[in-house]
């Protein structure tokens, strides 16, 4: 049996599968445009987001968006998601719950698609192109897999500790849309 975006989100939104069920308030979806050709995967849900249930509304969602548009995206454009749906108790980096909550970010890759995969920051980078992947190093650099081609940026939180990582980050936001175009 196929499922639809709408049993992954029945699915999410009750799920017990890991110890972040005992702590989280709201389990996080992904959303944006289920045609996007363009998928960005972040590492967890933070306190805002647990709040209203949606990812990306504090103020990283902030600098998220100011990189869309400096880009000439913005979020109907793609599809955000995240490696675990609960938010970790004081932010900290998910562990064993990122195994438990990959087969809905595997639903979700297989509904959706997308030519690009963006990841946000280490952990996704690690658990999704390398296990050694070091965002400092090899941040904007490609990886390709079957029909996808996989790269990685700054999360939008190590910007706000960080400013002067921002242009970086754009630079290569600006380069992931120019790649965007020519599969288009
Ligand atoms: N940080 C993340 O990694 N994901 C969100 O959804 C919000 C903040
Ligand atoms: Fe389920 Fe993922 Fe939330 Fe754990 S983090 S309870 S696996 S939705």
């Amino acid at each position: 049996m196929q499922y639809t975006w709408d049993d992954i989100e029945q699915h999410v939104a009750v799920c017990m599968h890991c110890p972040l069920s005992q702590t989280r308030h709201r389990p996080v979806m992904g959303r944006g445009c289920h045609q996007a050709d363009l998928m960005l995967i972040a590492e967890a849900p933070g306190g805002q987001e647990d709040q209203q249930g949606l990812p990306f509304v504090g103020r990283s969602g902030e600098i998220l968006d100011r990189l869309l548009q400096d880009c000439g995206l913005n979020r109907n454009d793609v599809y955000i998601t995240n490696i675990v749906k609960c938010h970790p108790p004081g932010n900290r980096d998910p562990k064993e719950e990122k195994e438990a909550c990959l087969p809905y970010l595997k639903y979700e890759t297989f509904l959706l698609k997308p030519r690009i995969i963006v990841c946000l920051g280490r952990v996704a980078a690690q658990r999704i192109i390398s296990s050694d992947f070091k965002i400092t190093r090899q941040h904007g650099a490609w990886t390709h897999r079957k029909n996808c081609a996989l790269t990685a940026t700054y999360h939008p939180s190590a910007i706000l500790r960080d400013p002067s990582k921002y242009e970086i980050a754009k630079e290569d936001f600006c380069r992931i849309v120019k790649k965007r175009e020519e599969y288009m």
